[in-house]
């Protein structure tokens, strides 16, 4: 299946399936790998009306009744915005060297354009230098789905205008932390970004507004190549890429028409928003090529303006599809595909029923390096799992499957560097139990449990003992044998 549905060289697949010998395991990470946690500004800041913060769509998205699990909201979230020096304090004790977090457009721009919002580029200043201090490195990223509401009204991400906005508030930080941060995120999941992550404007999942969705899927694009430019031009050192979500496909039968959507869907869903920053085009062979630019309203020049020579890919990886093919099903003309996750007993899937799949990590790396040029250094910008273990009588949370998880997908990406992929970081999903969108609440992916219901408290679970182990040893401990009951 995996040759058939992901045509990887022969020289990684025979390589891939090769047992190696214990004692070699995690012994692959490079010197200086970055081993970090993320987490996102709505998720975890809470204090939405503070220091002059603007109104963002997930504010107006999850007070609207009956959108997320229990009315959750990220008002309060995880409080991290007061909170932040206990986050640091966190982070140290986890060891890592490397911190994702978000920047919240609304508060550099409440109104998403004008003038910098002094106490917003304060906040972030702070908590940069508290990170440098510490020996973490930070690597913010511009937009984890808050775009100002203000934008919103004025016709969102399908209105061209928007990546003029997003490129000069681009600019705003790169001036303000560039000689500072060096490695940006431009975009959280672009894919998710128009389409579950667009579904605010909407309410309805992406697709039944093909139009607007393709129209903003250009607009996402023209931003993430002007924001790249504006990046450079003001320190052509500064380096820049997007987390992308990306997934391995694999056709539901064997059926070749079931093979041809799996390999639409994997262009639609994986390289949409890599092929234009880096060729200028858009891949083919997914929207019929005389409908194309007038369905995305792409215009003369725009092929100079989606152009970003990325520095390095950031991949989110969680689980893999399976894709029917399925006319008009998608509502993007010529897409004609049904992607579902991949079913999987109850024990090989986590709390949210997610398939666990940890050699699709391989799989999807190997074969974006392949088809991104195959010079690229590569992060895994997110991958993690919720598991919804709470503290016992005894106040530890013994969540040994997260351990697990963790441990087998850092067992592949092992794995891909020693055949040569060139990993240079992973981040866990995520440093805090957090405001999981439409999940609200329910949904834990922390390494560090938060009570919500007591004041936001704090409590280090078994795996980020577990992880800070591995961190340390810089792969050496904590990946080899089989799960261990605790740290
Ligand atoms: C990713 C998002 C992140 C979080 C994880 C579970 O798609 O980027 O914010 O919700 O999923």
């Amino acid at each position: 299946m995996l040759g058939a549905g992901l045509a990887l060289p022969a020289s990684w697949l025979s390589r891939c399936t090769m047992a190696r010998i214990p004692s070699e395991v995690g012994r692959h990470f490079p010197p200086g790998f970055h081993w970090g946690a993320a987490t996102s500004a709505y998720q975890i800041e809470g204090a939405v009306h503070i220091d002059g913060r603007g109104e963002s769509v997930w504010d107006r998205f999850s007070h609207t009744p009956g959108v997320t699990k229990d009315g959750a909201t990220g008002d309060v979230a995880c409080d991290s915005y007061h909170r932040w020096p206990e986050d640091l304090a966190l982070l140290k004790r986890l060891g890592v060297n490397a911190y994702r977090f978000s920047i919240a457009w609304p508060r550099i721009q409440p109104q998403g354009a004008g003038a910098p919002h002094r106490r917003g580029l304060e906040y972030y200043a702070r908590l940069v230098d508290a990170l440098l201090e510490a020996d973490i490195q930070p690597l913010p990223t511009l937009y984890h789905w808050d775009i100002p509401q203000a934008l919103i009204e004025a016709g969102g991400w399908p209105n061209r205008d928007t990546a003029r906005r997003f490129s000069d508030y681009a600019s705003i930080m790169g001036r303000a932390l560039g000689d500072r941060v060096r490695r940006w995120v431009i975009f959280n999941e672009p894919k998710a970004a128009t389409g579950y992550g667009y579904l605010p404007q909407h309410r309805e999942p992406c697709g039944t507004d093909a139009l607007q969705h393709l129209r903003a899927s250009h607009v996402i694009n023209l931003a993430q190549g002007q924001a790249f430019a504006a990046l450079k031009a003001i320190d052509p050192r500064l380096q820049a890429s997007s987390a992308f979500d990306v997934s391995p496909m694999f056709p539901a039968s064997d059926s070749e028409l079931d093979h041809a959507a799996a390999e639409r869907f994997h262009r639609f869903q994986n390289l949409w928003y890599l092929t234009p920053a880096l060729e200028g085009r858009y891949p083919s062979g997914v929207i019929p090529p005389e409908r194309l630019h007038q369905l995305l309203d792409f215009r003369e020049g725009d092929e100079q303006d989606v152009r970003a020579d990325l520095d390095f890919i950031g991949l989110n990886y969680y689980s893999r599809f399976f894709v029917r093919h399925a006319p008009l099903a998608s509502g993007i003309p010529g897409l004609d595909v049904d992607p579902h996750w991949g079913a999987a007993a109850a024990e090989n899937r986590t709390d949210l029923g997610w398939e666990v799949y940890p050699q699709g990590l391989y799989e999807i790396m190997a074969r974006i390096h392949r088809e991104t040029g195959g010079q690229r250094p590569l992060y895994v910008t997110e991958n993690g799992a919720a598991y919804n273990d709470a503290p016992g009588p005894d106040g530890r949370v013994r969540d040994s499957r997260r351990i697990d998880y963790l441990r087998t997908h850092l067992r592949t990406l092992d794995r891909a560097i020693a055949d040569g992929l060139p990993v240079r970081g992973y981040y866990c999903w995520s440093l805090l139990d957090n405001f999981e969108w439409l999940q609200g609440y329910r949904a834990r992916f922390g390494l560090v449990y938060v009570d919500f219901d007591h004041e936001q408290r704090r409590v280090m679970k078994d795996s980020a003992a577990w992880y800070a182990r591995v961190a340390a040893s810089n792969g050496r401990h904590g990946l080899g044998g089989p799960a261990e009951p605790g740290p």
